[in-house]
């Protein structure tokens, strides 16, 4: 009775991804990838790392080298036409991103590094303007330490408290277990749309509600997220929603602060400098606005130019595709690793963005990753910027493997045969 329903289910999904459109689809994307034709270690590449870095797609890659060869200027500075065109290709690319979160406004798009700088942007500005003494800032216990070591430094340098959200053994937090750690002295709510190692998707529509009720602000960190699924930061009602461009199939070193405009016009600049004033005087400056404000320096064009044609790529192939084929790879790779003997998945919430982390009774993580390099599939290993995950369970690490649109059955095959084949050598 207990095997019957599961034996079908991956049957029916095994079906699926044996739809000879679904795999002509993917095979035109994969094309699209130059890196998926390597080979490593005398294998066929088998990439199951994109939730560390996503590979890019040629017209990505020479979006960026066709910038430097026909566009590269500097950006707001130049009366000379490339200047010009260089601008105009930058604040296109602010119009993109504007769209593809549905953000009301485009001064509400901020160019960042990335994740990690735009919440070390955050905690720094929100740390003069929101956060005092014996205030409290929520967490959770499932962040990325890029989510999670800016607000604990804060709250150190701000004598203010930090409160950690735990989630349940599945991986889990639930609207509920956000709202009975709010107190009057709770000002901020960072937390992440979907965990990097657990897999596990918050209600952030939920949470931010229960915020929003009791004037708490609500950071998102949606780098895991968005890659995998629309999303609408006007619907989701968040007040700062940031992400990489390298986990969207973009460059690295670009990524995006969303901020409301009102809170984005009280906050301070994180860094000074070239291209974010207004007036400077010998003895004191008036800022821009923003978004140049918050983008002090010569930023990263070719990346932001990259990451716009990333989106447009996304969107072009449709996150409908993408979240059917994911979804159905992630419930054929669950399948198959619970198959294996002494395997257990760490992370087992119904509602996951495609990775699977797991380990193995008596094996080291970084042995099995070893060992399926070798066979030229690459896998995350360790705690994955995520030590508090770990200790949650008492392990020092885990192995990842996270899915793309690109990845076949396949490889879900070959990903599983591989931990069969390491598990022998080890054992
Ligand atoms: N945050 C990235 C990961 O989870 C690097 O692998």
């Amino acid at each position: 009775m207990h095997t019957l329903p599961n034996v079908f289910k991956f049957f029916r999904m095994h079906e699926t991804l044996k739809n000879t459109d679904t795999i002509r689809r993917i095979h035109e994307i994969r094309d699209e990838f130059p890196i998926l034709r390597e080979m490593v270690n005398g294998e066929p590449l088998v990439y199951l790392d994109s939730a560390a870095t996503a590979q890019k797609p040629e017209v990505v890659i020479s979006s960026i080298a066709n910038y430097y060869r026909q566009s590269n200027s500097n950006v707001h500075r130049g009366v000379h036409s490339l200047s010009q065109t260089a601008t105009a290709l930058y604040e296109d690319a602010r119009t993109t991103v504007k769209e593809f979160i549905n953000a009301r406004y485009a001064e509400e798009i901020i160019f960042t590094k990335g994740t990690t700088d735009s919440i070390n942007l955050l905690a720094h500005g929100l740390g003069k303007i929101l956060i005092d003494q014996g205030d409290e800032i929520l967490t959770t216990e499932m962040e990325h330490h890029s989510n999670f070591v800016p607000w604990q430094a804060l709250a150190l340098e701000k004598k203010a408290t930090l409160k950690i959200i735990r989630f349940d053994d599945k991986g889990e937090i639930k609207p509920s277990d956000v709202e009975s750690m709010i107190s009057e002295k709770t000002r901020l709510l960072a937390i992440t749309h979907a965990s990097n190692t657990l897999g596990s998707i918050n209600d952030i529509k939920e949470i931010v509600n229960i915020c929003h009720a009791k004037n708490i602000l609500v950071v998102v960190d949606g780098a895991q997220y968005i890659p995998h699924a629309q999303i609408d930061v006007q619907d989701l009602n968040c007040d700062f929603y940031v992400f990489s461009a390298h986990k969207l199939f973009g460059p690295t070193g670009t990524g995006v602060l969303y901020g409301n405009r009102k809170l984005l016009n009280q906050l301070p600049p994180y860094q000074t400098g070239g291209g974010m004033i207004s007036e400077v005087g010998l003895q004191s400056t008036e800022y821009a606005s923003s978004p140049q404000v918050f983008e002090a320096g010569t930023p990263n064009i070719a990346g932001v130019v990259g990451m716009a044609v990333a989106i447009k790529y996304l969107q072009e192939t449709g996150y409908a595709f993408i979240e059917a084929h994911e979804k159905n790879l992630l419930r054929l790779a669950t399948e198959k690793l619970l198959q294996i003997p002494g395997l257990k998945i760490i992370g087992t919430s119904e509602n996951k963005v495609p990775l699977i982390s797991f380990v193995v009774k008596g094996l080291h993580p970084f042995d099995i990753g070893s060992l399926l390099d070798q066979m030229g599939i690459a896998v995350r290993t360790g705690h994955h910027c995520t030590q508090p995950i770990m200790t949650r369970y008492g392990i020092s690490g885990t192995v990842r493997a996270s899915f793309a649109f690109y990845n076949t059955a396949d490889e879900v095959e070959r990903l599983y045969q591989g931990i069969l084949k390491a598990l022998k050598i080890l054992s």
